[in-house]
């Protein structure tokens, strides 16, 4: 059975204080939970520490939105992984589409990045996904498919044990447009279906990678989106800046893996 995953995304938001008040209620509602999904918080680099802190004795972990790959050097402004280790991260997002547009991220550095969070131990959390334009061109399938290869290549198929991937179409992140769920889940089993192509010994481990959804997911529709066979969990932006609205995603995960355990 694949992991189930919540992860917020909290972006260039929330303070030391703010992230700090944050993380704290939401390790209040959580503590001594059972049977709860993967819930990871990813921070701005500044708010890591305090983030963890605040996380401290629940089931809660620890994403960092970004990383270089390389591990020191004359990289100004640049976070390394052995500097998230320290800090307590275990995740690591790798090739979301703001970085991919706004900062010049490319499948290479996407690659490199891979590469280097799986090196060091990292969970990555890989982002894929289509832009407006391509889909309106019919691209979806190539586009996610050719993302999927491209941070792939060269990773060993036991990778596919750790790592993450989600898809998060381009045009629905922030606007309030999901994704259709059905649609949703075709594209997530086509890029299940790259990832065991990519590399011969990959066809059996790819069915052990969770692939989650992100785009406008909210405590509305995500139900809807984790009741589908293939949507591991969410990648979740702006709803994972209130403590409710994330609780309530999180509550959805938790009714995903009580349906997936009594099917099992
Ligand atoms: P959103 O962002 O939930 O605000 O659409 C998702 C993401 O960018 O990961």
């Amino acid at each position: 059975m694949r992991k189930t995953i919540i992860a917020g995304n909290w972006k260039m938001n929330n303070t030391r204080k703010e992230a700090r008040e944050l993380a704290s209620e939401l390790a209040k509602a959580l503590k001594g939970k059972s049977g709860l999904p993967e819930v990871v918080l990813c921070p701005p680099f500044t708010s890591l520490a305090d983030t963890a802190e605040a996380s401290k004795g629940t089931p809660v972990a620890i994403g960092a939105q970004n990383m270089d790959f390389h591990d020191s050097g004359a990289y100004t402004g640049e976070i390394s992984p052995p500097m998230l280790l320290e800090l307590g991260v275990t995740y690591v997002l790798i090739g979301h589409s703001e970085r991919r547009q706004l900062f010049a991220e490319t499948n290479q550095t996407v690659n490199l990045k891979l590469k280097a969070a799986l090196q060091h131990g990292l969970i990555p959390i890989v982002c894929v996904g289509e832009t407006l334009d391509e889909r309106e061109n019919n691209l979806t399938d190539a586009v996610v498919s050719r993302q999927t290869a491209a941070a792939f290549e060269g990773i060993e198929p036991d990778a596919l044990k750790t790592l993450v991937v989600a898809y998060e179409p381009v045009w629905a992140i922030g606007t309030g447009k999901v994704c259709e769920s059905a649609e949703a889940n075709r594209v997530i089993s086509i890029i299940r279906n790259t990832i065991a192509n990519y590399k011969p010994g990959a066809a059996n481990l790819a069915a052990q990678t969770p692939i989650l959804y992100g785009g406008s997911v909210n405590a509305k529709n995500s139900a809807e989106l984790l009741a589908q066979p293939e949507i591991d969990g969410g990648l979740v932006g702006g709803a994972s800046l209130k403590a409710d609205e994330f609780l309530s995603i999180i509550e959805a995960g938790q009714k995903r893996l009580a349906s997936l355990g009594a099917r099992a």
